[in-house]
């Protein structure tokens, strides 16, 4: 008989099909998020699953049943993985590198412009019936072009983010665990390599664009906010986590730099509601990598990777080789 496998969230029919051509597919309807006590219930029986970010799949999911081979998320974070305890399991992790780097590095930037230019706060200004108020000083923005771009985590998606650059005459800096071969910073834009604190207080936008790990969490908080320009405005496509949340508030509270564009946030979806009492902010809901091409591209390496790791392939992006066995 087929493999047994759980979508734990909706996604394209066609993906279901083809998921359905190898595997018995049980997947999750209501398309509600399950909890990991639910989860655990569901993931009995199931040879793989298929998650998205919005799952936790812990050490508890993961030990409800001694016969899962793998889990496959369709992200390239998979910070929602207990990817030690899958590890220790035997269990395949995979994630989705690569296919969405352009779209998320085009988002980045939508933030940026929208952050910088205070796109969305005029159109709710435009929307509430306000224009008879405009005046030569409304909405007065910062440049983005010939300003300094300050990129922390310069991966392919920050070096997607860095060429984008070229076209806006602007000088781009970076700070990442380690420098960049020298011939990926000729491509970004001539990127140089700084420490995290020049590089805030230099940079006039700064994006953060670095895969979450414990070991980043929260290396945006109050000491750092302080030292952004005045002026400066911060934006987040990376993961909820890296910034404080509670500190961003107060700073943008504070108006101690000029605003923040986010799409991702600690405790998502519940995230904090004071972001909805601030005007110098530009909210988005984890949609950095929501174009059709590249979410289906995504939905189809995460089927891919199933495939592989369930039919006694090598899965294409599989997070811990040292899974399989030897040879
Ligand atoms: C989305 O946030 C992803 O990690 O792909
Ligand atoms: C992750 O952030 C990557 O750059 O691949």
């Amino acid at each position: 008989s087929k493999p047994k496998i759980l979508v734990t969230r909706a996604v394209f029919p066609d993906v279901i099909e083809r998921l359905e051509q190898h595997f018995e597919v049980e997947s999750n309807q209501d398309d509600r998020i399950l909890s990991p006590a639910e989860l655990a219930e569901k993931v009995k029986g199931m040879d793989g699953i298929f998650t998205t970010p919005s799952e936790r799949v812990t050490a508890e999911v993961l030990a409800a049943n001694p016969s899962l081979k793998a889990v496959c998320n369709m992200a390239v974070g998979f910070n929602n993985i207990d990817v030690d305890a899958a590890t220790k399991a035997g269990i395949v992790v995979t994630n989705t590198p690569d296919v969405l780097n352009e779209t998320t590095a085009d988002f980045a930037w939508a933030l940026l412009l929208a952050t910088a230019r205070r796109v969305t706060e005029s159109e709710h200004w435009l929307r509430a019936g306000k224009w008879q108020k405009w005046r030569f000083d409304t909405f007065l923005g910062a440049d983005v072009h010939g300003a300094t771009l300050g990129i922390i985590g310069m991966g392919r998606i920050g070096q997607a983010i860095a060429r984008r650059s070229m076209g806006f005459d602007m000088k781009v800096v970076y700070h990442n665990r380690s420098r960049v071969a020298p011939e990926l910073e000729a491509r970004a834009n001539n990127a140089q390599y700084v420490g995290k604190e020049e590089l805030l207080k230099t940079a006039d936008h700064v994006i953060l664009a670095l895969p979450y790990s414990p070991q980043v969490h929260h290396i945006i908080g109050a000491a750092e906010l302080a030292m952004l320009k005045p002026t400066a405005t911060l934006v987040n496509i990376a993961r909820g986590g890296i910034v404080d949340d509670a500190a961003l508030i107060d700073a943008l509270r504070a108006n101690r730099f000029a605003a923040a564009g986010l799409d991702v946030f600690e405790n998502e979806p519940n995230f904090n509601p004071a972001f909805l009492t601030l005007s110098n902010v530009v909210l988005t809901p984890h949609i950095a990598s929501a174009s059709e091409p590249t979410r289906r591209a995504m939905a189809n390496c995460a089927a891919g990777n199933l495939i592989a790791a369930l039919t006694g392939g090598t899965p294409p992006n599989i997070l811990n080789p040292q899974v399989l066995p030897k040879g």
